[in-house]
């Protein structure tokens, strides 16, 4: 058993989640923006991987809601390269920092849950956060996590907001990377909606 997971991110008209530097762009609309501000404060927890606390340092919270009503946070870090000076630990929400078996870092008001030797395992890691009461989680990214997780199935929705820019770059991020699908292994999915959102659009998918 696992939580029922919703992808979120925002890509560039030309596919890209951020410039070439891996630099946060400002993609999304303000409908966008409220929209995502809603999808947060509807799911239990909100995950994303080191790479994009480490590029971004997001705050992953919900402007405007007392603590204990925000949504519990996962940082995806096997290594344990989260600063402790990370927006993403402060003490505006909990968090949870998931690592491998063998890293031994600790941070101030953070739950460590090591899970799977070498790299985070995803699914033990789902079956823990369960474990915990999370039945709706988000992932707001990056493309290294997004991939993997779409590579071991457990991804239920894909929610993506084209916006009007192109960044270009051959190895700018995309919503998926990792080392990507063979022709035979690519992963269909069902357009389930789809929405003008301001100067954008919002396309969001079933996994089947
Ligand atoms: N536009 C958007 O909506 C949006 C959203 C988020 C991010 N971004 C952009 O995306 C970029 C960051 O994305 P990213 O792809 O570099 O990083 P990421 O997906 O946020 O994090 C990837 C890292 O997570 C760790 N990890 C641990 N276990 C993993 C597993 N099982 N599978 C995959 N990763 C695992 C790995 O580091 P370890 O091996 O050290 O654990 C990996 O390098 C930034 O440029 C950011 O601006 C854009």
């Amino acid at each position: 058993v696992r939580p029922k997971v919703t992808v979120n991110c925002a890509m560039t008209a030309d596919g890209k989640l951020a410039t070439i530097e891996r630099k946060q762009l400002r993609i999304s609309s303000p409908e966008d923006l409220d929209r995502v501000k809603a999808l947060r404060a509807s799911s239990d927890a909100i995950m994303v991987g080191v790479g994009t606390v480490l590029a971004d340092d997001p705050r992953l919270i919900v402007k405007g809601a007392p603590r204990q009503e925000q949504p519990l946070r996962v940082v995806v870090d096997s290594r344990g390269r989260t600063p402790w000076t990370a927006r993403v630990v402060n003490d505006e929400a909990p968090t949870v920092i998931a690592t491998s078996n063998e890293c031994q870092d600790v941070w101030p008001n953070v739950d460590v849950m090591r899970c799977g030797q070498g790299r985070v395992d995803l699914e033990d890691l789902l079956g823990r956060l369960h474990g915990m009461g999370v039945r709706r989680l988000m992932v707001e990214g990056g493309g290294e996590l997004i991939f993997s997780l779409f590579q071991r199935g457990l991804v239920d929705r894909y929610m993506v907001f084209v916006g009007p820019l192109v960044a270009g770059g051959r190895t700018a991020p995309t919503p998926a990377d990792g080392e990507g699908f063979a022709p035979d292994d690519v992963r269909m999915l069902k357009l389930a909606d789809s929405e003008v959102l301001g100067n954008g659009v919002l396309l969001t998918f079933d996994v089947d």
